[in-house]
Order: structure tokens, then sequence, then C-alpha cells
């Protein structure tokens, strides 16, 4: 026993560098709840909604007085809300004014590869991309962020990031809280260090998970609090951060509804008082206030049993007071909510006429690392497959597809939790666990262009840790990526 534990405690020395965080009780939530703006659209003669986002460099007051240096699209951090409706043809018009080269991917968006934004789709500094599609998918919360290869994080961490909402017939009319910025909230939850004034980025003395902020910030607002005026109000949860996962719940543990998934509503609400969320994933919840309280949304320690690296490698002991409700006085009255939300639409995965395997192990996926001119999968189009993606790697990590919306069939061969049983495209992999998903490629067959699979830990992405896809017709064979949008 005591070899094995200096076998640990040696690990410990080289992953480990930061000791345990806590901003519970610190009582500082001296700022109202920054809500970012609806991103102002028109409306093309053929119908298309066209939105323009501008890359550029700014600085921003997070802390009185101290101008922080950031990147944001249109303004100087984060971006503002898209929001699309089922069966709409939009275009985006993303000009990069940074002065190096980015580019933008749609996470979570059903759509062409080449419309994607992945690392080959590069925006020259003073260029303008400017993809369309249609949005073919239910109501949900989308979000957009940068995605050059090896160089992701960095571009997120200086604030490149926002959200994407979709909406169709049926969400609009169930009895859901949905009046946008008033008990419908985007929460954007990152997690930040300064030195000052400025960002501090650093990994500390190898920690091997990426970039562990000491403090919290949502929507771009340090110490965050907001008045809410009804009784029932929607947080749209967006774990932003760039390896943190969190563990969100309020300060007394009261209950919640879950009725969102990465993928959209859920079929029926669900009452629980906990949810993780690791780098990339959304859940939507529906919480009750009562006049005139305050209640916390924190981040309580990791739900991952016993597990000794999932607990010290990505903070799991950290809590974090998150955003302060503060109810009015007096409340509107919400409905109740509806007892069912919807149909799923990702496959139960008995149609599959294929399985793979993805082994998460740093710094690549199977064995390899990313390579830009290399197709690691093909896949047939209109088909389903279940994809099995295992950590045994003594780290956690994530997984998410491109271009797809997957349903998770069983985590260690068990039913998943109530938080997993919805559509989603992104997913925990904690160490020692296996998850089994099954999903349909509905995009339109594209032998030369690739989408994305990666672990969202940004740092292991820019590690390697990120594989090709392409989707084909029946008996075709992939083509090569376009290798002149690659940068480095
Ligand atoms: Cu949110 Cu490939 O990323
Ligand atoms: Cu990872």
């Amino acid at each position: 026993a005591f070899v094995l534990a200096l076998a640990l405690g040696g690990g410990a020395a080289w992953f480990y560098s930061s000791a345990k965080v806590s901003t519970v009780g610190r009582g500082g939530f001296r700022n109202q709840l920054v809500v970012p703006p609806l991103a102002r659209s028109t409306v093309a003669a053929d119908g298309t909604r066209v939105f323009d986002l501008r890359m550029r460099a700014g600085t921003t007051e997070f802390k009185d007085g101290q101008e922080t240096p950031t990147w944001g699209f249109n303004g100087s951090y984060l971006g503002p809300t898209l929001r699309a409706e089922r069966g709409e043809k939009v275009q985006v018009r993303v000009r990069n004014a940074l002065g190096v080269p980015s580019n933008v991917h749609w996470h979570g968006m059903d759509l062409p590869a080449r419309m994607d934004g992945g690392p080959h789709r590069m925006i020259a500094p003073g260029k303008t991309w400017s993809p369309r599609w249609t949005i073919a998918q239910p109501a949900a919360t989308l979000w957009y962020h940068p995605h050059p290869h090896g160089e992701t994080e960095d571009h997120v961490q200086r604030g490149l990031a926002g959200m994407f909402l979709l909406d169709d017939a049926r969400s609009r009319a169930l009895a859901l809280p949905q009046r946008y910025g008033v008990d419908d909230l985007p929460v954007i939850v990152q997690d930040v260090k300064f030195d000052g004034a400025r960002f501090d980025h650093g990994h500390g003395v190898a920690q091997s998970v990426g970039f562990l902020g000491d403090r919290t910030m949502v929507n771009g607002t340090l110490d965050p609090y907001r008045v809410v005026g009804d009784e029932q109000v929607r947080l749209r949860l967006l774990n932003a951060s760039t390896a943190r996962t969190y563990n969100f719940g309020f300060d007394d543990s009261r209950a919640f509804s879950l009725v969102g998934t990465d993928g959209g509503l859920v079929e029926r609400p669900a009452r629980m008082d906990r949810v993780q969320l690791s780098p990339g994933e959304r859940a939507e919840i529906v919480v009750r206030v009562r006049p005139g309280e305050r209640t916390v949304l924190r981040s309580y320690p990791l739900d991952v049993g016993m597990d000794f690296f999932n607990q010290r490698f990505n903070g799991g002991d950290d809590t974090f007071d998150i955003l302060e409700l503060r109810a009015a006085s007096r409340l509107r009255p919400s409905p109740a909510l509806p007892a069912t939300l919807g149909k799923l639409e990702v496959p139960d995965g008995k149609d599959a006429v294929r399985g793979r395997f993805f082994d998460l192990k740093l710094s690549g996926i199977n064995g390899r690392k990313m390579a830009m001119g290399r197709i690691d999968e093909t896949v047939t189009r209109g088909t389903t497959e279940t994809w099995t993606v295992r950590n045994t790697n003594g780290m956690p990590h994530n997984f998410h597809v491109h271009g797809v919306q997957f349903r998770v069939l069983s985590v260690n061969g068990r039913p998943p939790g109530p938080a997993l049983r919805g559509a989603k495209d992104t997913v925990f992999v904690p160490n020692g666990t296996t998850v089994k998903l099954a999903m349909r490629f509905t995009g339109p067959a594209d032998p030369n262009a690739p989408y994305m699979f990666h672990c969202h830990l940004l740092l292991h992405e820019d590690q390697g840790m990120m594989g090709q896809f392409v989707v084909v017709e029946k008996g075709q064979k992939a083509g090569r990526p376009p290798m002149e949008h690659a940068h480095r």
C-alpha cells in the first residue's frame, strides 16, 4: 500500500498544481448580470436571415477602473446571441478584424461540413466568411466559438464565444419561460484568473487538463446578481470554460427542472438538484423563486465517485458561487411546467449499421494525433451508428462530435442518468468511463469536407485529441481535406 501511495503521489506532483478553490460565501454579488444583446439581423429578398459578426480586439472593464485586453464579436468580450427558427435559411457574415487568422464554429448545429467552421475554414485577417445553411433541427441552446487548430483554447479564453438559440413552432407554444433577458436567461459560465487587470492564462505546473481559473464569470460579469420578477426562471447554462467541469446546484440544494440538454428540449421535465456540465455542454433548467428571496447558483465538487484522478485533475474539489438570483418582492405568476415537452429526434441505435470505438488518451484518439490532411472515419449519409468512447487515461476528458446530435445509450454499461437523456453533442467522459452513443448522419454527402470529433477540454483539442470524419454516399470514398485553408 505504501508503494502504491508513493506511485500516486508521484503522479499527483506531476499533474496537480492548483490548490482547492472556493468562492463560496464571499458574498460579493456586486454587479448586475449583463445579458448579451440579441443580434440584429436583416431578411434578404429570398427570406434568408442575415447576421453580421465582427471579430475584434479591445479592452473590457471587468473590475472597476481596470481595462483587460480581450477579444469579442461586435463588442469587446463574448458576442451577441443569434436567434433563428427551424426551417429558416440563415447566413452569418463573419468579418475577422483581429489582425490574426481565426474562424468560427457553430457548436451543435446540424449543417453542411463546409459551413461548419472547423480548422480548415480559416478567415484571414481583414477577410469575411459568409456561411449559409437552413436550420434543420429542433429548438435548442447552441453556441459559437473559434476553432483554429492548435489555438482554440487561446482564442476562446480571450473572449470569443456567444450563444445561438433556435426556436420552433412547438417550443414557442409551450408554457416555458421564454422572454429573453427577463425570465429566460443565458448563463455563459467561464472560469478566469487575473494578474492585476490582465487575464492570467497560465496552465500552472504541468497542469495537464489545461487552464483552471480561481473565480468564475457569467456572461463576462464578475460577481454577478440578477433581479428576477417571475416565479419561474429559465437558465440556459453553457459551460464555456476551456477545461473546468461544473456541478451546478443552488445554495439551499432546492430542486429545479431540467427542460433541455445540448440539442434541445427533453421529453419531459426532470426534477433534480444538481446538473454536471463539462466544457461545451449545455443544460436548460427552470427554477422557482419565492418573493423577496435571494438564491445562489453554485458549482459543487464534482460527482465523479472516488476516482482520485477525476477529483484532483479537474479542480474536482472546487466550489464556486456562480450567480445570485434576487427575486422581486412581488412576482409575476408563472404557469406550471408542461408535463411533456416534445419527442426526441435522436436515434435510439436499434437501426445502427455499424459501431466504432474511440479511445481517449493524451494527446490523441485511438493513438493518433489530429492531422489536417488525414480523414479518420468515413460514414454513410442517412445511416445510424453507435460510437463507443472510452477513457482510462488517468484524467478527465469529454467527447464532442460536429454536425450531429446523439443519444447517450449507456455509461459504463448502465442507462444514463436524467441529465444525459436528451439530445447531446458533447458528453463528459471522466477517467474510468465508457460511453456508448447513437447518432444519425443527416448532413449532405461531401467526401472532401470533414467534420471534427474531439475532446472539448480545449488544451487537449489543441494538443491533438481530435479527428476528422466525412459523410459520403454509399460506396463513395473519402477525398482530401482542403489544405489550402490550413495556416500552420
Ligand atoms: Cu465547441 Cu469542435 O467545438
Ligand atoms: Cu481531454
